[in-house]
């Protein structure tokens, strides 16, 4: 985009924006301002890539008040998203019945059409729903395992998955097989075998966490898969973090079971959710949501859920346009290189230390950081007073430190203020 137009069109957008302060930001005392920034980076505006996610930016309604680096927790939707749920929420209010259930419930099969596309397999392989707990409660609670069946999963796995695993563990007698990493690591082979020891013939399935939340480390998912798939043991991938953030089609993952949630990195809607079963095996797993035939091998068994908002599900569509104009490669890219950017002007500190790979074969925009000898938390509250930079503290399982999640709209000049920010923190007493 030429300057001029740049400018003017940026202006029109600001103007209700960046620009007027909100009720938040006075609640706040205006405390984070970045308005200048961005008009100094569009007077020099050339066509650069710079100017380019700048203006992904401006797609995106940025709090004036916070730096948002929680990006891993869940994504703002960019306008065009939160435009499109308001439009078929007011549609569906005209006359729910008819609008919801005769005419926006038209588009769930072009849209399963579409997310195959991005996903990389057949549609009908997927089937929509609320997040990545609902798709992979599903399969957990779908799958035909009896007392004495072993399923191998890890300690760094999400909360919900490992309390779905522990209530099948003290409901149906299944014995649950735990590996406890010490990341972060950067060797597939020692992440592979530390899965393979605890294959045996008892085991039925794996479950493979592809990016782990709590620090982004990448596990190789399709070489765990091959190992276990050589054994009949069948693959659950969860790729709540990876999915529309590391470019891959599901099949590639080795997975046999996935589910992701579509309002993280798609910065799909909240509440929209994608479960993957390969085609072969539909017919074995039981929906959640029993609907007609529970051996049907028709994947739209696990969309029967009862009312829910057509609206949200329809601006999945938004979304997907959002991310093709982006491209994956682009976006992955652009994502690393902003973890990178913050991580190198931190590391060698030698009070600083790194919980995240940072090689980018392990890694995307997540990272992790703590001050020696000091707590997670102390750092985050000294990140968010007075830089109002909005992170989080993790304790969970070997993994203490500070996550910093970026997005497709965070510029770098934020990430000098958390440079800031950690480097004080790990210098006071
Ligand atoms: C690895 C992982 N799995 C599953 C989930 C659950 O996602 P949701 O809350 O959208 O169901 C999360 C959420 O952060 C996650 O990080």
């Amino acid at each position: 985009m030429h300057r001029r137009s740049a400018l003017q069109w940026f202006g029109s957008i600001t103007a209700g924006t960046v620009l007027q302060p909100s009720a938040t930001l006075k609640a706040l005392g205006n405390s984070y301002d970045n308005s200048k920034f961005q008009i100094d980076q569009l007077n020099g505006a050339s066509g650069s890539e710079e100017d380019f996610w700048l203006q992904i930016r401006q797609a995106y309604s940025v709090s004036a008040s916070i730096i948002n680096l929680n990006n891993g927790g869940v994504s703002p939707q960019p306008r065009v998203v939160q435009e499109a749920v308001e439009f078929y929420n007011r549609l569906s209010n005209e006359a729910p019945s008819y609008y919801m259930w005769r005419i926006i419930d038209q588009g769930r099969e072009p849209l399963r059409d579409k997310m195959a596309r991005i996903a990389g397999c057949q549609a009908d392989e997927l089937a929509f729903n609320r997040n990545s707990s609902e798709a992979l409660e599903t399969i957990i609670f779908g799958l035909r395992l009896k007392a004495g069946d072993e399923v191998v999963l890890t300690k760094q796995d999400y909360p919900n998955m490992i309390n779905a695993w522990k209530q099948r563990e003290h409901r149906d007698g299944i014995v649950l097989k735990w590996v406890n990493f010490n990341f972060p690591i950067q060797d597939d082979d020692e992440i592979v075998s530390a899965f393979a020891k605890e294959f045996n013939s008892k085991t039925k399935i794996v479950h493979i966490t592809h990016m782990i939340n709590w620090n982004g480390q990448l596990l190789p998912s399709k070489k765990i898969a091959d190992k276990a798939h050589a054994m009949g043991i069948e693959v659950l991938v969860d790729g709540a973090h990876s999915f529309a953030h590391i470019p891959y089609s599901i099949p590639d993952l080795g997975a046999d079971y996935f589910g992701t949630s579509l309002h993280k990195w798609l910065s799909a809607p909240f509440g929209s959710g994608l479960l993957y079963v390969n085609k072969s095996k539909i017919s074995k797993l039981y929906p959640l949501f029993a609907g007609g035939d529970p051996e049907s091998s028709d994947i739209r068994k696990y969309e029967n859920l009862g009312t829910r908002s057509f609206a949200i599900e329809q601006a999945i569509n938004h979304a997907i346009d959002f991310y093709e104009m982006i491209g994956p490669e682009r976006k992955y890219n652009r994502l690393y290189e902003l973890q990178h950017y913050w991580t190198e002007k931190v590391k060698d500190h030698p009070n600083v230390q790194i919980n995240h790979p940072i090689n980018k074969r392990y890694s995307g925009a997540i990272g992790n950081v703590v001050i020696k000898n000091k707590k997670p938390e102390d750092l985050a509250s000294f990140l968010f007073e007075p830089y109002k930079i909005h992170s989080v503290a993790i304790n969970w399982e070997n993994i203490h430190g500070v996550r910093i999640t970026p997005n497709v709209y965070t510029t770098k000049h934020e990430l000098d203020k958390l440079v800031k920010g950690i480097l004080e923190f790990a210098d006071s007493k």
